[in-house]
């Protein structure tokens, strides 16, 4: 089975989150399943710094609208996925975020942008395409690609399915009706069948709307965003698709976010010998400026810092969470006002509190590693990496009960299964129990050691997910 996979983002070379994690790895999965996957991503300048021999193998011109002739460039990822690379520098050699400008705000002509991307991807998918190869499945990614199965809709001949994975139905790629005609879309696109949604044109209702199959990162998530309440405007498309639609839980990268190997950590360890992950916790803390103390446990956050995330919820406790006591470290980048709130926290409790702006991905693994308990306290959340890692690296999450977050972890009153600690209500309060129930196991060793081991257990490989998405490929 030819699949194309298409991605605005592809870990290692270009990722702000989760969807660049699973292009990253879910490709190679699926490909060692047999299938003949290849990976469609925008040619960034990261992508063409890192495969400066990238071929050019077509033009697709004639694309429609204000869409310009790109060059497609083929390049080989060091795990053996095929990578196509849409080459047409003044949309994509920026610098920066695929998404935003320097100074933070979104491109303002991203419908091109990803616009063209999404051609590209149905151009590969029909009869358009000069190469030997051709797509019978384009598996599409969040709204930066869901324009490729109205592109495929309305394209005359026999064309390739298309299968839409949500990532997360926050972001909607909205642009106002001009860009109907700029993108080359038919007047018949604009309906509420098609690409239309509240007089704008939507990339993401129209994946929704016009792909063979939907799929979402958890069973949790493609239940919630079936209720008007989680829903995000989008509740009622989502019921009226929803024999089309199932939720395939993310795996993670168990090469790369594994501790008895990872070069990132100060000293490798494993659940058997789980006393070397002390090691991190005293490297992590010299790094980072804590009092070197290890007779309190080292909460930490690796995050977006968004309103998604609630570390606004974390933050509001934080005072009272650092008397338990207890040290908290947080690492992320997201809106002015929670970096600078967060910031804030850190300099008046330094030594016991540190908050790092900015992408960094060796602190991230080290953090995994050093910590003592990991917190997640999400609003919402179709899959969440991090609880995964965390689990993988004996440091037991404190997650709130929503999405993918509700799928992977299962609280210590289990004393059987218990691998970290759940909270309901998307409360301060609610939050501050946990904290507290948390830091509490962690102060009985026996216990304590017992719940690292058996999240440490959990296979979060992409195995599984794999055979779902190929199964699912078989029926669309
Ligand atoms: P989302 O995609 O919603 O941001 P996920 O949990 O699915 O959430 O994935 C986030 C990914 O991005 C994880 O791999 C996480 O480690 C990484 N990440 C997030 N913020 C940072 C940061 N500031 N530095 C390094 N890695 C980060
Ligand atoms: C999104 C979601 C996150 C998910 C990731 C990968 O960014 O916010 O929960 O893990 O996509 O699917």
């Amino acid at each position: 089975m030819k699949v194309l996979f298409a991605t605005s983002e592809l870990s290692p070379w270009v990722k702000t989150g989760g969807l660049g994690e699973v292009a990253g790895t879910l490709p190679a999965a699926l490909r060692a399943l047999g299938l003949d996957v290849r990976v469609l991503v925008p040619a960034y300048p990261e992508m063409l710094r890192s495969f400066p021999h990238a071929e050019e193998i077509a033009r697709p011109h004639g694309l429609g609208g204000l869409l310009p002739t790109p060059t497609l460039r083929q390049a080989l990822a060091p795990d053996g996925t095929p990578l196509l690379l849409v080459d047409y520098p003044p949309y994509f050699n920026r610098p920066g975020n695929p998404y935003l400008g320097p100074e933070g705000r979104d491109w303002l002509d991203n419908h091109l942008r990803f616009g063209l991307l999404s051609r590209v991807a149905a151009w590969l998918g029909s009869d358009a395409n000069t190469l030997a190869w051709q797509a019978e499945i384009i598996h599409c990614n969040d709204w930066q690609t869901g324009l490729a199965p109205a592109y495929l809709r309305y394209l005359p001949g026999p064309r390739a399915k298309s299968l839409f994975t949500l990532h997360n139905l926050a972001f909607q790629g909205l642009f106002d009706h001009a860009s109907l005609f700029e993108l080359g879309l038919p007047d018949g696109a604009w309906h509420l069948d098609g690409v239309e949604y509240y007089g704008f044109l939507s990339f993401l209702k129209a994946g929704l709307q016009l792909a063979d199959a939907i799929t979402t990162v958890s069973p949790s998530y493609a239940r919630e965003i079936q209720t008007d309440a989680e829903g995000m405007g989008l509740a009622g498309l989502l019921r009226h698709r929803s024999e089309r639609l199932s939720g395939i839980l993310n795996g993670i990268d168990t090469q790369a976010w594994n501790p008895a190997t990872d070069p990132h950590l100060f000293r490798n360890y494993s659940a058997r010998n789980l006393d070397a992950k002390a090691d991190n916790k005293t490297g992590l803390q010299r790094q980072l400026g804590l009092q070197q103390r290890t007779d309190l446990p080292l909460l930490a956050v690796v995050s977006r810092l968004t309103e998604q995330k609630g570390l606004d919820l974390l933050l509001e406790v934080a005072p009272q969470v650092l008397k338990l006591p207890a040290q908290l470290a947080v690492l992320g980048t997201g809106t002015l006002a929670l970096e600078q709130a967060w910031a804030a926290l850190a300099q008046r409790h330094g030594g016991q509190c540190t908050v790092t702006v900015g992408f960094n991905e060796e602190l991230a693994h080290r953090i995994e590693a050093g910590a003592d308990i990991f917190v997640m306290p999400s609003r919402f959340e179709p899959c969440g990496l991090n609880q995964m890692y965390s689990l993988r690296y004996g440091t037991p999450p404190v997650v709130r009960a929503t999405g993918g977050l509700a799928d992977t972890v299962i609280d210590a009153a289990d004393q059987k299964h218990g691998n970290g600690f759940v909270f309901g209500p998307a409360t301060a309060d609610a939050l501050l129990q946990a904290l507290q129930r948390a830091t509490a196991a962690w102060r009985d060793p026996v216990r304590w050691r017992a719940l690292q081991k058996r999240g440490m257990a959990r296979d979060s490989s992409w195995a599984e997910a794999a055979r779902q998405y190929v199964a699912l490929y078989q029926r669309v």
